[in-house]
């Protein structure tokens, strides 16, 4: 595992956001990962500006995000949907049919995730994944406690997040939400995982993750034992390694 502390939270954000760049000029067809949430802001705003100074051929390139919330519309602007296609899909010129996002909606998300994970494969697999890290260490959507074996899936959600989700949308208490997001063995399987963060308060979590055991108590942990994974950091993040 390769560690790589930037400067300022400036220089993490570049860093991140030339992962992406590189891997699409790396391979034009490149199927990419994409995280949502405060530490992928402002890289895919970068990549957004790079791409209009200096554009190049998209037309190939595929891009997914990790997780979905779901039976909420996607027009809800917390959805991964509407933020993956804000900040990035249509700054890229990318055409909906590259731009791989599981319904927010169904009658049986099994044949969803089913259908995902597919969709993914027929195009080669993941080449990328630039991988977000909860508070509590969730990747994805995944839990603590979620088996590393466990297959994309709808997941319960970290309740810090629920709970702001739920205040936003003002759905009822009982109202079932989750998310679908790619198991973690299916993340494992993405040949080059980049997993970000920034800031103080993820400094803790990232020590568990990095350097402590390897266990389903901190999911993040799992990607120690990834053939190729970068840990890209800022100094407040990487502030107890
Ligand atoms: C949510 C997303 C994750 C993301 C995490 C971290 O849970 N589903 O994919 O990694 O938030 O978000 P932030 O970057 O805002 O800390």
């Amino acid at each position: 595992m390769k560690i790589t502390v930037m400067k300022t939270e400036h220089d993490f954000d570049i860093a991140a956001a030339w992962r992406i760049i590189g891997q699409m000029l790396e391979k034009p067809s490149a199927v990419i990962g994409l995280s949502t949430g405060q530490t992928t802001k402002n890289m895919h705003r970068i990549v957004s500006d790079i791409y209009k100074e200096y554009p190049f051929d998209t037309s190939k390139v595929t891009i997914f995000n990790v997780d979905e919330l779901t039976n909420l519309d996607r027009s809800y602007p917390g959805s991964c949907y509407t933020m993956i296609y804000e900040q990035i899909i249509r700054n890229l010129g990318i055409s909906d049919e590259n731009f791989l996002m599981p319904p927010t909606f169904s009658d049986d998300f099994d044949v969803e995730c089913t259908k995902f994970e597919n969709a993914l494969q027929e195009r080669g697999g993941a080449d990328l994944q630039m991988l977000g890290i909860g508070w509590n260490g969730h990747i994805g959507i995944n839990q603590p406690g979620t088996p590393f074996e466990r297959h994309t899936w709808v997941s319960p959600m970290d309740p810090i997040f629920e709970e702001k989700v739920r205040r936003e949308t003002k759905v009822p208490d009982d109202y079932p939400l989750g998310g679908l997001t790619r198991g973690i063995v299916d993340i494992m399987q993405t040949r080059k995982i980049v997993l970000i963060a920034k800031g103080e308060s993820k400094a803790e979590i990232i020590e568990k993750a990095v350097r402590g055991p390897v266990t389903t108590d901190i999911p993040a942990s799992v990607i120690q034992l990834h053939p190729n994974c970068e840990v890209l950091l800022d100094v407040a993040a990487a502030s107890r390694l």
